[in-house]
């Protein structure tokens, strides 16, 4: 543990830090992540008598989807031009992956998977598509679609995109619950809890959002209430409704899953003697005033301020968390020259929880560091996925000109992250300069509270 950490310590004070300070120009000298691990010899006084200096090379992005080139697996002196075929637009979106920054090394499982590649499937009155990683399904409804009455095994928490939907439920207790959420609101059904999605005619468009369920096995075609009726005799749904079983004629004989109706007419629940949920499955996040930071601005929910799942079957639920950063105005490409780095979200990693993010808009870059120098860095693009497996060291930077906004998603109750500066500002100076051989001067600019989201460093 001592051995990744001093390691990860190195590198992300490498990418956060180093990579703004005066550039030494000509040095491009690959300095692989291996050369860190060796200085996990915590008694040595400074680091240069154990191991070579980290590379100044600041190893920028070195181009955007935008630009009007041919990209080529070359960075400084290392790599060539490809003689066969080439598929620009991808290699476009991905510099990093095609001319990775040199301090990537070894091997991380991949981390970026955009939607655009996931299946549609495709239905009157709708569609989805789904990831499944953590499991997350893009799901777009017209206007009174129904995604059709259904429970599942796994929570789900969902992030509206654009539009209204109309939610109901009806929990263990036989209370019930109807809700309707707007762009950027949230709902979440604790695992088991039986629940439909209805678009309103709020948005002439209808409605898109996000699914998320904590378990990468699920499949959102499962469970369907059509589909589970038509797998029982007649016989048994006639005794168990008490009816007859002609009152049972017109049922579809397989699911609908997403199908057209009449938009919902009232927001109001059935009448229910047993009175309507303890607490909301929704959560007005949009009506949530966001924290301003120096790079942009953060919002956070969990279960301390939508706390529908602590009380409901709590051992086994667990809870979903978001976060949705909206980072400034960058320039970062242009600005390299001048080592200018406008708004990135701050090194962090997260103790105990796979991370799944979703980019909604903007450009972003995110090296993922693991242990043993293993290290890998990614560029996402709106409508991308990307996944961070839990403890794993990362940042995320603004990398174009406009705004990016993301969602990051933990299985979780409670949001938590470990700040790298926060860390080294609250460790004593004379341990950090053993490390890192930073100055006094360096040391006591590293702010003791965490920031999240940063903006553009001194130039200088
Ligand atoms: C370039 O970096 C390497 C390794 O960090 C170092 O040994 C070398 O002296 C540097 N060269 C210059 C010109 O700074
Ligand atoms: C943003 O960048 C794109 C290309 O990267 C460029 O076409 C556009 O003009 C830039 N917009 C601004 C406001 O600088
Ligand atoms: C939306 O539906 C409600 C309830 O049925 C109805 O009162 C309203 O007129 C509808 N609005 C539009 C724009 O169709
Ligand atoms: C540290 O962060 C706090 C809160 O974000 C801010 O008010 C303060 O100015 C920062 N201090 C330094 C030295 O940057």
């Amino acid at each position: 543990m001592t051995k990744g950490f001093s390691a990860a310590l190195t590198t992300l004070l490498f990418a956060a830090i180093a990579s703004c300070s005066p550039v030494n120009d000509g040095n491009g000298t690959a300095s692989t992540g291996s050369s860190f691990t060796a200085s996990s010899t915590s008694a040595a006084a400074s680091a240069s008598p154990t191991v070579p200096y980290a590379s100044d090379d600041p190893n920028a992005v070195l181009w955007t989807q935008d630009s009007n080139i041919l990209p080529e697996p070359e960075r400084g002196g290392l790599g060539g031009s490809i003689l066969g075929p080439q598929n620009v637009p991808i290699e476009l979106q991905n510099p990093d992956l095609l001319a990775p920054p040199t301090t990537d090394y070894g091997d991380i499982p991949n981390a970026k998977w955009p939607m655009a590649l996931s299946h549609q499937r495709l239905q009157t009155g709708g569609w989805a598509r789904q990831e499944n990683k953590m499991a997350g399904v893009n799901m777009r409804l017209e206007v009174g679609a129904i995604r059709e009455l259904h429970w599942h095994k796994t929570a789900e928490w969902s992030y509206v995109i654009s539009g209204y939907v109309q939610v109901t439920s009806v929990d263990q207790n036989g209370k019930n619950f109807i809700g309707t959420v707007g762009p950027g609101d949230l709902w979440y059904f604790p695992a088991g809890i039986p629940h439909s999605l209805q678009a309103t005619n709020q948005s002439a468009d209808g409605v898109e959002f996000l699914l998320i369920f904590d378990d990468g096995t699920f499949s959102e075609d499962a469970t369907f209430l059509v589909n589970w009726l038509a797998h029982v005799p007649k016989e048994v749904i006639a005794k168990n409704f008490q009816t007859s079983i002609s009152a049972f004629n017109n049922i579809p004989s397989r699911e609908l899953y997403i199908f057209p109706a009449l938009p919902p007419s009232t927001t109001q629940a059935p009448s229910d003697p047993q009175g309507t949920t303890p607490q909301s499955f929704t959560f007005p996040l949009s009506q949530v005033p966001i924290t301003p930071l120096s790079g942009g601005s953060v919002k956070v929910a969990d279960s301390t301020t939508f706390p529908v799942s602590i009380t409901i079957a709590a051992a086994e639920v667990s809870r979903g968390t978001w976060r949705d950063e909206g980072v400034a105005r960058a320039y970062f490409l242009k600005a390299f020259a001048l080592c200018i780095i406008y708004s990135y979200s701050f090194d962090q990693w997260h103790p105990t929880q796979d991370e799944w993010d979703f980019y909604l808009e903007g450009t972003g870059r995110m090296t993922l560091f693991a242990s043993q120098s293993n290290a890998r860095t990614w560029d996402f693009q709106a409508g991308d996925v990307a996944y961070v497996p839990a403890s794993y060291g990362h940042y995320v930077e603004n990398i174009g000109n406009t705004t990016l906004k993301f969602l990051e998603i933990f299985r979780t109750d409670i949001y938590q992250d470990v700040s790298l500066a926060q860390w080294l500002a609250l460790t004593p100076p004379a341990i950090v300069q053993a490390h890192l051989g930073l100055s006094d001067e360096t040391i006591a600019m590293l702010n003791k509270t965490k920031q999240v989201v940063v903006g553009p460093a001194p130039t200088s």
